[in-house]
């Protein structure tokens, strides 16, 4: 029979370090925008036995037997996305965001098609064109990108573009974008050139289950998502379409991407599809974007120039170059991170440094929310960053904020001290 004995007997040294990443967790403020804290019940989904079933194949066509439950789970996970997202067909078997695109590319397009995506040093995704992604290697990508002056997308461009190139498919939906997206104009462009029109919601996926961002799903032929950014499910991906890309789309995930589907996962979605359903996901997900609000606004107050000004979302971007000519988005997030702040560098539109470098960070709201920091809280947070980036070369000013930043992270972990499930 298989050892029941848990990590921490089985293999110390794995739990150690797992343990150590708890202590992380808790310790630091997690302002990654694409992080957020699990639940309990999620790792139990996540890491249940359903992980010993192989089940190639859709619920009903599989190429192995005894399938029987993990068609009731996927079929469940499938109907919970349908109905929350208000979609003909969920494909819930993409073992990630990346997948789910090259799923979804691969389902309606051929080798050489042209799509017209977001250029990737303004916000959008690897998996929208990039050389050293499939993407870019497979498809003649062509790219739009943010007025100069507002910073939002200059959808004049994306029309000229859309009529100049004539893509296949156009993508709107991005890494590192702030403003609400105008779904109808970019259907009526797709219109236009006849071209499908494809939404990678991979980042506000979350904001839409929870109806604090306008859903794409009516104006879209395809949308693909995360499912562990602020929706606050398992690590994977997702497909939704319409009824007639419904075969094509399951064909591009299975077999064309990937092979076996990682039903222990497909389990833990489907509580995340039933969590985001719930009054409370709804508050949450308001929260979020409340709390992003707060943030920039608070940033801005202290000097901080917030690229496009504000933000409609979870997340935005701002120029370390509004402190200091000389700081980079590097130097800001790794001097954050030693302080307790943990976010990311980010390139900012029309950047003049690599994107390894930066001039700018990226700041996200889901994790500090489920980890119940409000308004207040934020008021707080935006100040310490931008006296920790101003303060930066003053010791005794750096020891008194970094206690802040302490005393702030403990009041607020986003798991409690020991929490069930822990190794
Ligand atoms: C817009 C967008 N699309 C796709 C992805 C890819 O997701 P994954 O990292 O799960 O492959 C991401 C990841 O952050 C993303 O932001």
């Amino acid at each position: 029979m298989i050892d029941t004995r848990p990590l921490s007997e089985l293999d110390p040294e794995l739990a150690a370090l797992i343990e150590k990443d708890v202590t992380r967790q808790r310790s630091k403020i997690q302002l990654i925008a694409s992080e957020n804290f699990v639940s309990v019940a999620m790792m139990q989904a996540s890491g249940s036995v359903l992980s010993n079933k192989y089940s190639e194949g859709y619920p009903g066509r599989r190429y192995y037997e005894g399938c029987q439950v993990v068609d009731e789970v996927e079929n469940l996970a499938r109907e919970r996305a349908k109905s929350l997202f208000g979609a003909e067909h969920a494909n819930v078997q993409a073992h990630s965001g990346s997948q789910a695109n090259m799923g979804a590319y691969f389902g309606v397009l051929d080798p050489g098609d042209t799509i017209l995506g977001m250029r990737l040093d303004q916000g959008g995704h690897l998996t929208h064109g990039s050389p050293v992604s499939f993407s870019g290697q497979l498809f003649n990508f062509v790219a739009y990108g943010v007025d100069p002056e507002t910073e939002m997308i200059d959808m004049d461009e994306v029309r000229r573009l859309a009529h100049e190139h004539r893509p296949k498919m156009i993508i709107a939906g991005y890494s590192a974008y702030s403003r609400i997206i105008d779904w109808a104009q970019f259907r009526a462009i797709a219109d236009e050139v006849d071209a499908i029109f494809l939404v990678d919601a991979a980042h506000i996926i979350g904001l839409i289950a929870g109806r604090a961002h306008p859903n794409p799903v009516p104006h879209a032929d395809i949308v693909t998502a995360t499912t562990h950014k602020a929706l606050r499910g398992p690590r994977g991906g997702l497909v939704l379409c319409r009824e007639e890309f419904a075969k094509p789309i399951d064909k591009g995930v299975f077999p064309f991407a990937q092979g076996g589907s990682i039903n222990n996962q497909i389990a833990a979605k489907a509580l995340a599809f039933e969590l985001c359903a719930r009054p409370d996901f709804e508050e949450y997900a308001h929260q979020i974007v409340r709390n992003a609000a707060v943030l920039a606004d608070t940033m801005a107050d202290e000097g901080m120039r917030i690229v496009s000004q504000k933000t409609e979302n979870h997340m935005f971007l701002s120029d370390m170059r509004s402190i200091d000519e000389e700081l980079t988005g590097k130097e800001a997030g790794i001097l954050l991170d030693q302080m307790g702040i943990t976010l990311n560098r980010n390139s900012i539109p029309f950047d003049p440094r690599s994107p390894f470098v930066t001039s700018g960070i990226r700041i996200g709201t889901p994790s500090v929310t489920t980890a119940g920091m409000r308004q207040e809280q934020m008021v707080t947070l935006g100040t310490l960053i931008v006296q920790i980036l101003r303060q930066r070369n003053d010791e005794v000013a750096m020891k008194e904020l970094g206690t802040r930043v302490h005393e702030l992270a403990d009041e607020f972990p986003g798991y409690p001290e020991d929490f069930p499930g822990h190794v």
